[in-house]
C-alpha cells in the first residue's frame, strides 16, 4: 500500500528539577506514602519552579527531540502542542515554543484533550502530514498541573505532576504497509462524562484558571473499558495483537488502571512501560515522557511495534500504533 507515512525521527523529554515525594505530601494533607503507593503506584512527582511555565518545559523537551533526530529547528514546519495548562489563555503555547526555537514558517497550535492530548496531537499531526501540506512535525505534550491543583484536596493533589515530552515525525513516501511509522490511531470522546473530571474555572465562566476536580472512582470505573476498546479497534484495523506488540506505553495515571488494562488485553507485564511511580500523572506529557525513558534506556528499538493509549477528561480516549 503506497502513500505517506509519518515516521518517528526523534524523541525528548524534560522534567522540572524539584521532586515532591509522598512523604512531603503527607506533611501537607492527611495522606500517607502507603495509601498513595497502594492505590496509584505513585512514589514521587516533579513540580515546576516559580516562573517555570509550560512553554519552558515544552521548549526543553523539543530541543532534546530535535537533537535526538539530528534536525535543526528550521526543519520543522508544524508544531502541535497538547496541553490543558497553557501559559496563557491565548496565544497558544505552541507559538511561544515556535518563536523560542526561531521557527518562522509553517503553523503552530495547541490542542486540548487533557490526558489524551498527546495521542490526539499525534493523530492530528499525522493527518496534516498525510495531506502533503507539511513535512516535519514537532508533537509535544506539556503540562504544569501543579498550577491547577487544589493543594488542600488529598483526593487529587497526590496524583499529578509536571513535565513535557516531544516527538518529531516526518512524512515519508512508503510502498508497503510493513515499514516504520505511525500505523493507525483511534480517537474517541463522550462529553456526557465531562463533569467527572474538570476544572472549576475558565475565561468564559469564572474568569479564573480554576482548580482540578475529579470523581476518582467514576473515572476509574470507565477507564479500563475505554482504554481496551480503542486498543481492540487498533488491533482489528491492523491485524496486530497483544502478542505482536513489543511495547505497551500507556498514559500514566494509575498503576492499577495500567495493570488491569494490560491484563484484560493479554499484554505480558514485561512489555508494559511504567513511569507513573516516578512522574505521577503528567496528563498530556505522560506518554512521551514514558516513551522517551524506554527509548533512551534501550528497551524500544527500531522495528519494534509500540502501542500507545490514553484516557482522560471529557472523557477523551484514544490509541496509536507505531512501528518504531
Ligand atoms: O488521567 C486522567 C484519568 N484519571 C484517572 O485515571 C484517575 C482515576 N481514579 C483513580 O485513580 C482512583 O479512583 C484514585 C486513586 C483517585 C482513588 O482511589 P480509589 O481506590 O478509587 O479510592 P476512593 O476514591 O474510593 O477513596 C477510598 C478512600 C476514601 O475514604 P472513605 O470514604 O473510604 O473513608 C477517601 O476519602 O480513600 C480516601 N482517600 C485518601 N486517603 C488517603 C482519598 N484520597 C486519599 C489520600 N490519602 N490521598
Amino acid at each position: 500500500m503506497s502513500g505517506i507515512r509519518s515516521v518517528v525521527r526523534g524523541i525528548g523529554s524534560y522534567l522540572p528539577e524539584r521532586i515532591l515525594s509522598n512523604a512531603d505530601l503527607a506533611c501537607r494533607v492527611e495522606t500517607s506514602d502507603d495509601w498513595i503507593v497502594q492505590r496509584t503506584g505513585i512514589r514521587q512527582r516533579h513540580i515546576a519552579a516559580e516562573g517555570e511555565y509550560t512553554s519552558h518545559l515544552a521548549l526543553k523537551a523539543a530541543e532534546r527531540a530535535l537533537a535526538d533526530a539530528g534536525f535543526a529547528a528550521r526543519d520543522i514546519d508544524l508544531i502541535v502542542l497538547a496541553t490543558a495548562t497553557p501559559d496563557q489563555t491565548f496565544p497558544a503555547t505552541a507559538v511561544t515554543v515556535q518563536a523560542e526555537l526561531g521557527i518562522t514558517r509553517g503553523a503552530a497550535f495547541d490542542l486540548q484533550a487533557v490526558c489524551s492530548g498527546f495521542v490526539f496531537a499525534l493523530a492530528t499531526a499525522d493527518a496534516h502530514l498525510k495531506t502533503g501540506a507539511f513535512q516535519r512535525a514537532l508533537v509535544i505534550g506539556a503540562e504544569t498541573f501543579s498550577r491547577i491543583l487544589d493543594w488542600e484536596d488529598r483526593g487529587t493533589c497526590v496524583l499529578f505532576g509536571d513535565g513535557a515530552g516531544a516527538m518529531i515525525i516526518e512524512a515519508v513516501q512508503v510502498d508497503d504497509a510493513k515499514g516504520a511509522g505511525l500505523i493507525t490511531h483511534h480517537l474517541r470522546s463522550d462529553g456526557r462524562h465531562r463533569s467527572k473530571l474538570y476544572v472549576d474555572g475558565g475565561p468564559s465562566t469564572t474568569g479564573t484558571a480554576g482548580h482540578l476536580r475529579m470523581e476518582g472512582r467514576e473515572v476509574f470505573k470507565h477507564a479500563v473499558g475505554m482504554i481496551t476498546d480503542v486498543i481492540v479497534d487498533a488491533f482489528a484495523a491492523t491485524g496486530e495483537s497483544a502478542d505482536s506488540i513489543a511495547w505497551f506505553v500507556p498514559h500514566q495515571a494509575n498503576r492499577r488502571i495500567i495493570d488491569a488494562s494490560a491484563q484484560k488485553l493479554g499484554i505480558a507485564p514485561e512489555k508494559v512501560v511504567i513511569t507513573v511511580d516516578l512522574h505521577g500523572n503528567t496528563s498530556a506529557a505522560s506518554i512521551p515522557l514514558a516513551l522517551d525513558v524506554a527509548v533512551k534506556d534501550g528497551r524500544v528499538k527500531r522495528g519494534d511495534l509500540v502501542l500507545l493509549e490514553a484516557m482522560g477528561g471529557g472523557f477523551t480516549w484514544g490509541s496509536a500504533l507505531i512501528r518504531w
